[in-house]
């Protein structure tokens, strides 16, 4: 499985990116796991293993595990620009699971702190709102802050950053082109009409309901990056993610630049490169379903005319 995972990602890396050459995708070269790496909670001292000197990479090694410690392993992508030309790597944690949170990200946050600082991840509400820690962990995109740590400790975890985008270090993927997508749809109320009373622009409670499960989007990327048309397409595609929120002005009753939305949106590239493959809808962490606004808006255009 692990091999075809790396088959995948290698087979899907792009090769015409000449302004961003230094930077790494996330794919990992299979090559580079050997050796793997081992920090950590270690039961025995293992000789074998190439442990990392703390000379070079400041490990706080973690005191002696307990006798009813629950070991477990958590495999997880490494990559520093400091050093370009060295390839990407997985990198072997272990951890007890009774001296960890629940989550995914209470082991990133625990490795960072007690193990390995050198270890680089975004994160910030540690609740599901802010979207920050969203990568892909055991072949899924998802957010490291919701997703549940398996408590077998026989199956090992896999962290990634989120496939097919550039890495800016470890598990941090560069959002600059997603954020750029975002601001294209003016994500913003237009309108010229000033309201009657010169106080809120109000809506009635089925006008507003047509925002309900839009709204809620934290715009992670989970799902523009589980996209197969996304990652082929990301210059001119705009993908699941930013489409749901475009989607979200036009279906705003507030909003008097609809017409305009749809007409920037009818080309070749930005919304009809979808074909609803439904990856997106699967992995929402929010439970949005970004395939339905993306169907709603080619709905919106046919009417429209
Ligand atoms: S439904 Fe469209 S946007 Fe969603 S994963 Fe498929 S192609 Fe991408
Ligand atoms: S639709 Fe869901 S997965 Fe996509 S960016 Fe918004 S919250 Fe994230
Ligand atoms: S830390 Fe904010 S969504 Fe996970």
């Amino acid at each position: 499985m692990a091999s075809v995972r790396a088959f995948t990602r290698l087979a899907t890396r792009r090769t015409a990116v000449p302004a961003v050459w230094t930077r790494s995708f996330a794919s990992v070269d299979t090559s580079a796991r050997d050796p793997i790496s081992k920090l950590g909670e270690k039961i025995v001292p293992d000789k074998a293993a190439n442990i990392t000197p703390e000379s070079e990479t400041s490990t706080k090694k973690e005191p002696l595990p307990d006798k009813d410690a629950k070991i477990k392993t958590f495999h997880i992508y490494r990559w520093n620009p400091d050093e370009p030309n060295s390839k990407p790597k997985m990198q072997t944690y272990t951890l007890d699971l009774n001296k960890t949170g629940p989550m995914m990200l209470d082991a990133l946050i625990r490795i960072k702190n007690e193990v390995d600082p050198t270890l680089t991840f975004r994160r910030s509400c540690r609740e599901g709102i802010c979207g920050s820690c969203a990568m892909n962990i055991d072949g899924v995109n998802t957010l490291a802050c919701l997703c549940r740590i398996p408590t077998d400790t026989k199956k090992e975890a896999r962290i990634y950053p989120l496939p097919h985008m550039y890495v800016v270090k470890d598990l941090v993927p560069d959002m600059t082109q997603f954020y750029k997508q975002y601001r294209s749809i003016k994500p913003y109320l237009q309108r010229d009409t000033p309201s009657p009373d010169g106080r809120e622009y109000r809506q009635s409670k089925a006008e507003r309901k047509k925002i309900d499960g839009l709204y809620e989007c934290i715009l992670c990327a989970c799902c523009s990056t589980s996209c197969p048309s996304y990652w082929w397409n990301q210059e001119e595609y705009l993908g699941p993610a930013i489409l749901l929120q475009s989607y979200r002005w036009i279906a705003d009753s507030r909003d008097e630049r609809k017409h305009q939305r749809l007409e920037s949106l009818n080309n070749s590239m930005s919304l009809y490169r979808c074909h609803t493959i439904l990856n997106c809808s699967r992995v929402c962490p929010k439970g949005l379903n970004p395939a339905l606004a993306i169907a709603e808006i080619k709905k919106s255009m046919a009417l429209a005319g």
